[in-house]
């Protein structure tokens, strides 16, 4: 049950309450916002581990706690917490033990944890389209696939047709870790005034809040605050990996003051993303550089390649401007050489793994249908065009985030009041087909795209409060945004000095997760448990 002055605020219905009036400052308010250690159910479930191996856990679980003083929608705003305290018949003390900070959040839309009955059970609400009405989702599909076994879906795997997903929160639980499960806003939620109040930066404001209410528990909430990994998959991976590049950032103060949120660090030790759908004020112009010339899913037509070529050159300068440089001593990334890039640093390695794994008949198989790999003294090599063509089509039409007609989910994203989409590029203004009148940018734009990009607080900013470590993977054949995008991530933490984990799954698509063990192994690697000091 939720806790403090807030549970009986909750909103109902999807109505909106906006802070209230009060002369409390975020200093009495943390007050309110003290975890009960006692406040737990005690379960106990049976968990799939990532090799298979069934594992019985009995575990604490506080459910549904208001993680803010003053929640606009105390549906959202609310985190769910297990704490394992016996697997497979041994006691287990998770004082210490790494925390799990798994996001639930898909397509930038509404997450809620407050219908869950045991770990693992978060959910992305609302529409499972990528776009803001049912016309501006060609590509999305209401798969409700859940999975085998315990390895289950996360709400996420509804959107744009992702299929099943691995539960991070489950595999964290069985593993010892103890698991927060946040809730957060998201686009589509409007109050009765018909005012978006999920839209940006609803969401991450909301997983900062959460992580402040878990340090500022520090000792009365099971777990090691200072080892805080979070997770997330595709919006979920955006707002993940922004959750670990802004860590401290004091341009979301106010809005966190506003929430009445604890008073605390917001930081985190690990990020762990999958997919991140991010940078989205550039990502149109990536997203063409990749897919450029493969055709459309919906219409199996090459996009208008004048804006294509457009946008190119829009990424063209963009990539220079960010002065990464590749892994492995690559040297400056640029849109010239980016290709033979991803190619030598990701996906030859990732179609060397997926073909070494394989029995030699299946490989043989493999090879024999797709002729544009040399397998040879055991690695496979191809080229940058040839791979684009065994891909195929490209989920998205042009441009893909900032739609001329307003359609992308990223155009609610960036929705402010009762505008329900905007144009978040001058480029996508220019072309506007809705009649949108300005010629420029709404003046708020630029702030709200620094509070939703972590390439801003990696690369502008170098944050130091920024995590040290990270998880990045993303599918061969994930089109839901440019391959440019992940490596960027990894580049620029890996050009601070950070510690980088960046693979590709090969052949696989939106959403997929192929090497949940070995994150779960990371974990415990890179958090030192309960021996090591520092970051
Ligand atoms: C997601 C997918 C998209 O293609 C997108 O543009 C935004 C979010 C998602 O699956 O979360």
């Amino acid at each position: 049950m939720g806790i403090g002055a807030t549970a009986g605020v909750a909103a109902v219905g999807g109505i909106a309450l906006t802070a209230q009036a009060s002369d409390d400052t975020s200093s009495n308010s943390s007050d309110s916002l003290a975890f009960d250690p006692d406040g737990y159910t005690e379960l106990t479930t049976t968990i799939t581990d990532a090799d298979g191996t069934d594992h019985s856990v009995t575990y604490h679980f506080w459910k549904a706690i208001t993680y803010v003083a003053k929640p606009v929608d105390a549906t959202y705003q609310s985190l769910n917490v297990s704490v394992p305290v016996e697997i497979d018949g041994t006691a287990v003390d998770a004082t210490n033990a790494p925390i799990v900070f798994a996001n639930s959040v898909g397509g930038y839309m509404p997450s809620t944890v407050a219908e869950a009955t045991g770990v693992g059970g978060g959910e992305m609400t609302g529409a499972p389209t990528g776009g803001t009405s049912a016309s501006a989702s060609p590509s999305a599909s209401a798969s409700s696939s859940t999975g085998t076994g315990e390895v289950q879906s996360g709400g996420n795997a509804m959107v744009n047709g992702m299929g099943a997903m691995v539960n991070l929160g489950k595999l964290g639980l069985a593993a010892g870790y103890v698991v927060v499960e946040p809730g957060a806003r998201g686009r589509t939620l409007k109050n009765s005034a018909g005012e978006y109040y999920g839209v940006a930066p609803a969401a991450i404001v909301d997983l900062k809040a959460a992580v402040r209410y878990v340090r500022a528990n520090k000792g009365r909430i099971p777990g090691n605050t200072d080892r805080i990994f979070s997770t997330g998959t595709s919006a979920g991976g955006a707002l993940s990996s922004l959750l670990g590049a802004s860590g401290d950032s004091p341009i979301y103060d106010k809005y966190l003051k506003e929430l009445g949120a604890a008073d605390a660090s917001d930081a985190i030790f690990a990020t762990g993303a999958w997919c991140p759908i991010t940078d989205l004020e550039h990502a149109d112009g990536a997203y063409e550089w990749n897919w450029g010339t493969n055709v459309t899913a919906s219409t199996s037509k090459v996009v208008d390649q004048t804006v294509s070529k457009e946008l190119q050159s829009q990424f063209a300068e963009y990539q220079a401007s960010l002065k990464l440089r590749g892994l492995n001593g690559f040297g400056p990334l640029n849109a010239r050489n980016y290709d033979e890039y991803l190619v030598k640093q990701y996906l030859e390695p990732s179609a060397t793994t997926y073909l070494a794994a394989l029995s030699d008949a299946d490989r043989a198989t493999y090879l024999a249908a797709n002729t544009f790999i040399t397998w040879s003294g055991g690695k496979a090599t191809f080229s940058w065009a040839d791979f684009l063509t065994h891909v195929g089509a490209r989920k998205k039409t042009t441009p893909a985030f900032d739609a001329f007609d307003l359609s992308a989910g990223e155009n609610n994203e960036f929705g402010k009041g009762t505008t329900i989409a905007r144009h978040f590029t001058a480029y996508s203004l220019k072309n506007d087909t809705t009649g949108v009148t300005s010629k420029r940018l709404d003046s708020d734009i630029p702030e709200m795209l620094r509070l939703m990009n972590p390439m801003y607080h990696l690369v502008e900013k170098a944050n130091p409060n920024r995590s040290k470590h990270w998880w990045i993977r993303l599918g061969t054949k994930d089109s839901d945004t440019s391959l440019t995008v992940a490596a960027n991530i990894a580049a620029a933490a890996n050009g601070l000095g950070d510690d980088v984990s960046h693979l590709y799954y090969w052949d696989e698509g939106h959403g997929s997760n192929t090497d949940p063990g070995d994150f779960i192994k990371w974990i415990a690697k890179v958090a030192g448990t309960g021996k090591k000091r520092g970051k």
